[in-house]
Parts: structure tokens; C-alpha cells; sequence
């Protein structure tokens, strides 16, 4: 009867769900929500995450048994970690052909920056600028996750954040609202594409709301302590860009925000989010911050954290185990109402319809297309690809980068140069442990048969465990690697120095108080300097790193995160010049971790340092030992090309601005440049930031050419949001600047009336 009962529902959804329009799936659900038991219905909002092989049979131990009873009741909405095409099939049976109502599980996994073939960090993707570049990579990182049975990434990271020392920085697009804004969107049309019941497409999840990156001294975890102006100015936009992009769900964070648990913060879910911004989609949990509300003193007990979080809007509960033992209850007793649960598992539910799970809850479940897609040729050449947009070009005087082919000797030095491992960055899901190309072997693939490469591994950085849940234990001594490195140096026509992090220095709980190069990288960049000035530096991090010394000794640096999978290939594109690097940095680099967290777009203050009055003094806000200035500031990013603006014209609109500008290449080469638009509202009812970046274009320029650029700026782009969360634009003068970064550019004033 049951068996009946359930193939009967299956049958009636099953009529193609593929383009069903909103309204179909809603009469669906809720013909579905009223069949439903309130014990069915609890469970749908219940997250466990995947404690076996599916495959495999259950093991015998209480929990293990408790989850697949659960499964099979129908009293389990989603699980994480479930993984390949057949755990998943195995999985999504026990649910499907045990349950009454047959109602298929949502399988959610961390696909950061890809699923098997790694794309760069996310900081990296973001370096590109390349709206394009990054959704193709997230379609990369969509097909491959899907083809594994996955419908649902824990990605976009999309916290703006100022702070270096926060190891997240790496998951994220960096400090400024707008290019975070941009590549959300890149990120969520990618995974999502235009119909999420495509086997080929995921749901994304924007996270983690709200304000977990401005967590204090940039202590993962720690407190957020943020302004009204902060708030709705930096945090929450690239969110709202999210929901209007169509992200199918939320994360909420560990954090609290003025005092609230963002999990059981009613005013950002419900006010803000589904209110004001009319999210359809589900909020889940952050991996047991419903349990944390009450670490944070908030709840009393299980049942009281519940409460808060469910009646804040947190609509799943990923692994806290809390809406599974206390949700039912708390309802029953009408501590919750039935109609709070009924629109949680109506958006759970919708989600699934959208993903076509009722249609074919095993759509994903295809172990040819898992071969053919996952890791697949095609795959690397996209993400080397995307890899080469990333890459920022820090330094390259006297014109020593491109490097060429013909060179007779290369020293490759340093432990990052030749490991296979690093570039795969952390949170990397399937990637197979040394599996990326390094750069040494991306420089032998590009030399010339007679050019002679020798590596030195010159320092160690770290020893023992590597990996994504343990510390890094360092290494301070010199090895005996060093002094043979500074003798390649010396005999070899160009040295390639790799210097940076770890890949497990970043990362959530990979929080950092000091953000320079750790163990002996420094003393072995400044003896290399000695005996051969050619010194091409090579970062990988995933951090903005504080290394003034470097900066200034360095002819030429090359900033390449961690590239991924076909890193070491794309790094040799750019050093032998088959790729004219285009990155722009989306973070900050400070002199001195003194100085985060850093933002270029900071307030003007009552004192602020200029020229004019600061000679001498100490009566202004600076450091008495320390620049207010970044070494890298933000968007900076050189190219072997080289471009100059000019012709800054400014025509007023009806509401707005026109800006014209003309970008000529002066130089030899064609290449690509980001032209970038910042604004100050000079006088306004809030102090404003001196600049903020509110446009950019990418634009290919053949050598010798101009082009005329063209940017429209509305009252959206010239307004603000006040503490009442209003958004406003205010007649006055306005400040346009124009240029290569956000320090590089020329400007104009005008006044504005709207
Ligand atoms: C905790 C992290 O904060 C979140 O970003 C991630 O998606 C979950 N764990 C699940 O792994």
C-alpha cells in the first residue's frame, strides 16, 4: 500500500519537469505539502552528511543505522559528502523506494573551484576580471559535479573581505563590493545555467550571510563587528546581486552580527533576504551553527537554538542534528507554526522540482557522462585557460618577463616550484593529491630543447601532515638545500623563484598573524639577489602577502595564487610570452600586516594625510612608522603592453553620467586591458568613500590602436545606502576617476542634479 501510494505521488509529479513554470511547481508542491506528515515534513529540513559508502552496506554502528532508518522513513530533505554517480544512485534509492511519499534527497559538496579538474582559488578567478572566464569555469566545475551525482555546490564565497590574515580571503573575490557583486554573478549563472534541470547544471549557494569576513582581527570565527554603513554598503550587495543572479539557496554563518547568531538573525533572513529582496529560494545552516547559537550564550538548550534559527529563516539544518530531534516538538507544542514549516519545505521542495528530482530523481546518477566529463582533456584546457586570466603581473622592470625561449639556462628554485601539490589549492573537492602541473614542469613543457633548467628546492616550508583539517607544522632551519640553491643561481642566465604559502594556509580556520613569507624564503630571495640579479619572482598564495623586501628588490613578479590543475602550463604561457598577462588584483597588498585590514576604498576622515599639511606633522591618520598606502594596490595589474589614457569627457544624463575616455596602446604588442571607473560623492549626508569602483570594461587593443571607452553611470552606480538601509543619490559633485588601478588613473570633477 505504501510502495502504491508513493509510485501514484512519483507518477503524478512525474509529467516532464524540465521548464515547468514557477506556477506548475508551486501547485505541486503544495499538493505534495498536504500529503505530508509533519514528521515528513521535518525531515526536509534535515541535512546529514554522508557517513558511508553508499555503495556498500550500512555500518553497524548506532548513528550510521539511525541515518539510513531516516533515509529510508523520508525523514531526511538533503545530504553533503554523498558522492559518485553510483554512491549517489544507492543513496537517492534508499530514500526514493523506502519512503511513503518517495520524495528524492538534494546531495549538496563543496565544489570551491572545481570538482576534480581545479580551476584557480576563487581569489584568482577573481584577479581575471573576466565575467565570461569565470562562468565558463564554474560551467566546468557544474558539469563535472553533476556528472558525479551532486546537485548542489556550498559556492559562491561571496564575502567581501578587507582583512589578509582571514584565511578565507582565498574563497572569496577579494575586498570590493562591486567586482564581488559581478563575479557572483558569473559564478551563479555558471553553476546554474538557464534551466537547473539540465543534468549538466547545479544549484548554487551563496555564502555565508552575512558579515562572517570582517570577523575581528581577522580571526576565522571570531566576532563581526560591523557598521550600518558597512553592512548595507559592502557586505550585503554582492548578496543582492546573488538573488537577483537566481541563486537557488543561502548560507547563512557562524558569526553574529551585533550581537545575533547570523543563524538566528530574523532581521538579515526574513526582513532583509526573503522580505526586501523576495528570495524564493531555501537558507541552509553553516555546518552546526544552529548547535553554535547556543556556544555564542544566545540559546538556553537544543530546543531554545532551534526555535531562534527556524523562526529566523534558517530553513535547513545541516548536521547540528537539532531540527531532527527538537523541530517536530517545538511545532506541535505551536512554539513554531505549522505555516513557518510548511514555507521551509515549500522551498526545499521547489528546489528539487527545479532540479528536475521528481522527473528522474537519478537524472545526475550517469556513470558514462562521470567518465567522459570529470577531469576529461577538454576540462584541463579550459581551466589552464582560466588559469592564465588569473595571474597578475605585479613588477617587470626593465623588461625582463617575457622571458626567452631560447634562454640558455634556467635555475628553478624553491619547494613551491616544483610541487605538484600546492597549486591545487585548498577546498578541492575530488582533485587527486599532486595531480597539478607545477612549474617546473610547466617550464620544461615551454623551453627549447638546448635550454638548460636546473632545479633547487632551496627551503622546505613545511613538514609532515598536509591537508584540509590538520595545523602546518614549519620549518624555520635552513636545509641543506639552500646554499646548492644559491650556487644554481649563480651559473644560470635567469633564475624562476617561487615564493608564497602553502596551500593549506588559507582556507577556513587557516587564520594568519603574520602574512609575510614563512621559514627561509626571504633570507634565500635576498642571497639569489646577490649572485644574480635576473631573479623572476613566482607567488603562489591565497592571500594578499606583506613583502615589502621582495617588492623592491624583485625586477619582476608574477602573482599566480593557486592555479589549479594546468598551473605550471599556464604560468610558462605567461614567462615565455604566448600569453600577455591581464590580471588586476582584487585585494590590497599591505607593506606590513600592521596595516590590515586594508581597503583602497576607505573614508576620508576628519585628518586625512595630504600633501599639504602633513609634512612633519603628526596630527593626521597615518602610522608614525608606516605608509597609509598599499605596495599593490588594488587593480593594479601590468601587462607586456602598455597603455595611456586620456580624453576624460563627462556629459551629465537624466539620471547620471556619461563617461568617455580614450585608451591608446603605446607599446608593440596587442593586449588586454581592464579600464576601470571609480566615484566620490565629495559632500554627502554620509561621509563617502574616496573612491569605489562602480564600472569596468576589459578591452583588446592592437598595438599602436586607441579606442574610445564609453561607461553609463546611473543613480544606482552614484547612490548609497543610508543607516536605514535607504538607498539614496544626492545632487552635488561628484569626482570620476578613470584608469589602469585604483591608484593609476586620471579624473575629473562634475556636478550632478537628480
Ligand atoms: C563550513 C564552511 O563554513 C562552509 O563554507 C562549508 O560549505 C560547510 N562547512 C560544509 O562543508
Amino acid at each position: 500500500m505504501k510502495h502504491l501510494f508513493s509510485t501514484l505521488l512519483l507518477s503524478i509529479a512525474i509529467i516532464s519537469q524540465a521548464q515547468m513554470s514557477d506556477t506548475e511547481i508551486d501547485k505541486k508542491v503544495d499538493s505534495l505539502l498536504s500529503a505530508m506528515t509533519l514528521a515528513e515534513k521535518v525531515g526536509q529540513t534535515n541535512m546529514y552528511n554522508g557517513p558511508w559508502e553508499f555503495t556498500g552496506p550500512v555500518p553497524q554502528d548506532e548513528n550510521s543505522q539511525l541515518k539510513a532508518d531516516n533515509i529510508k522513513k523520508g525523514y531526511v530533505g538533503g545530504m553533503i559528502n554523498v558522492l559518485t554517480a553510483k554512491g549517489t544512485r544507492e543513496a537517492q534509492r534508499m530514500a526514493v523506494e523506502n519512503s511513503r511519499l518517495g520524495i528524492p534527497l538534494i546531495f549538496g559538496y563543496d565544489v570551491i573551484h572545481g570538482y576534480k579538474t581545479m580551476l584557480p582559488v576563487p581569489i584568482g578567478q577573481a584577479s581575471s576580471w573576466d565575467f565570461d572566464g569565470v562562468k565558463k569555469g564554474a560551467q566546468l566545475a557544474a558539469r563535472e559535479t553533476a556528472a558525479s551525482g551532486v546537485h548542489w555546490t556550498f559556492s559562491p564565497m561571496i564575502d567581501v573581505s578587507y582583512d589578509a590574515r582571514w584565511g578565507r580571503i582565498m574563497e572569496g573575490a577579494g575586498e570590493d563590493p562591486y567586482l564581488t557583486s559581478v563575479m557572483a554573478k558569473a559564478w551563479i549563472e555558471g553553476y546554474q545555467g538557464d534551466d537547473l534541470s539540465d543534468p549538466l547544471t547545479i544549484a548554487a549557494c551563496a555564502k555565508h550571510f552575512a558579515g562572517y569576513a570582517f570577523a575581528e582581527a581577522g580571526r576565522d570565527y571570531n566576532t563581526a563587528d560591523v557598521s550600518s554603513q558597512t553592512l548595507y554598503n559592502v557586505i550585503l550587495p554582492p548578496f543582492k546581486a546573488a538573488v537577483e543572479a537566481g541563486a537557488a539557496t543561502f548560507m547563512n554563518s557562524f558569526n553574529d552580527v551585533s550581537g545575533v547568531p547570523a543563524t538566528a538573525d530574523d532581521y538579515l533572513q526574513r526582513e532583509i533576504l526573503k522580505g526586501k529582496w523576495g528570495f524564493e529560494g531555501f537558507m541552509v545552516s553553516d555546518w552546526g551553527s544552529i548547535g553554535e547559537i547556543m556556544t555564542h550564550g544566545v540559546a538556553r538548550d537544543s530546543a531554545h537554538a532551534g526555535e531562534l534559527a527556524f523562526t529566523a529563516g534558517s530553513d535547513m539544518d545541516m548536521e547540528s542534528r537539532i531540527y531532527e530531534f527538537y523541530l517536530a516538538d517545538l511545532v506541535g507544542s505551536g512554539t513554531i507554526s505549522e505555516d513557518l514549516l510548511d514555507d521551509a519545505v515549500s522551498r526545499i521542495l521547489r528546489i528539487k522540482y527545479k532540479l528536475g528530482l521528481f522527473d528522474d530523481p537519478y537524472r545526475y546518477s550517469n556513470e558514462s557522462l562521470e567518465k567522459s566529463e570529470v577531469f576529461s582533456a577538454k576540462n584541463k584546457e579550459i581551466a589552464k585557460g582560466i588559469a592564465r586570466s588569473s595571474m597578475v603581473l605585479l613588477k617587470n622592470e626593465g623588461a625582463l618577463l617575457p622571458l626567452n625561449k631560447t634562454v640558455k639556462s634556467i635555475a628553478v628554485i624553491g619547494q613551491l616550484a616544483n610541487s605538484k601539490d600546492v597549486p591545487l589549492g585548498n577546498w578541492r573537492a575530488q582533485a587527486v593529491a599532486n595531480s597539478a602541473v607545477s612549474l617546473e614542469e610547466g617550464i620544461r613543457n615551454a623551453v627549447d630543447s638546448k635550454t638548460k633548467v636546473t632545479f633547487a628546492q632551496g627551503y622546505t616550508l613545511t613538514k609532515g601532515r598536509r591537508d584540509f583539517i590538520h595545523e602546518l607544522t614549519w620549518v624555520d632551519d635552513q636545509g641543506e638545500g639552500f646554499e646548492e640553491a644559491i650556487e644554481v643561481a649563480k651559473s644560470a642566465e635567469v633564475v624562476v623563484l617561487a615564493l608564497g604559502e602553502d596551500c593549506y594556509q588559507t582556507g577556513e580556520g587557516r587564520s594568519q598573524a603574520d602574512i609575510g613569507l614563512k621559514g627561509q624564503q626571504l633570507e634565500l630571495f635576498l642571497r639569489v639577489m646577490e649572485v644574480n640579479p635576473n631573479v623572476v619572482v613566482v607567488l603562489m598564495n591565497g592571500r594578499p602577502l606583506a613583502i615589502p623586501e621582495v617588492a623592491t628588490k624583485a625586477p619582476a613578479i608574477l602573482e599566480t595564487w593557486f592555479g589549479g590543475s594546468e598551473a605550471g602550463n599556464a604560468i610558462a604561457d605567461i614567462l615565455f610570452g604566448n600569453y600577455n598577462p591581464s590580471g588586476k588584483l582584487p585585494v590590497s597588498f599591505p607593506h606590513h600586516v600592521g596595516q590590515e585590514p586594508l581597503h583602497y576604498d576607505r573614508k576620508r576622515t576628519g585628518r586625512p594625510v595630504t600633501n599639504e599639511f602633513d609634512n612633519g606633522l603628526v596630527f593626521w591618520s597615518h602610522y608614525t612608522d608606516m605608509t597609509n598606502e598599499a605596495l599593490f594596490p588594488f587593480g593594479h595589474g601590468l601587462s607586456y603592453s602598455s597603455f595611456e589614457y586620456d580624453d576624460l569627457n563627462l556629459t551629465p544624463t537624466e539620471d547620471g553620467v556619461m563617461v568617455n575616455v580614450k585608451v591608446s596602446n603605446v607599446s608593440e604588442l596587442a593586449g588586454k586591458e581592464t579600464v576601470q571607473v571609480y566615484i566620490w560623492d565629495k559632500v554627502a549626508s554620509l561621509s563617502q568613500p574616496i573612491k569605489r569602483l562602480v564600472d569596468f570594461k576589459q578591452v583588446s587593443i592592437a598595438a599602436g590602436d586607441s579606442q574610445q571607452i564609453t561607461f553609463t553611470l546611473t543613480k544606482e552606480d552614484l547612490g548609497f545606502y543610508t543607516n536605514n538601509y535607504e538607498f539614496v543619490v544626492e545632487d552635488g559633485e561628484f569626482e570620476i576617476m578613470v584608469g589602469t588601478s585604483s591608484r593609476d588613473h586620471i579624473k575629473q570633477s562634475i556636478d550632478l542634479t537628480f
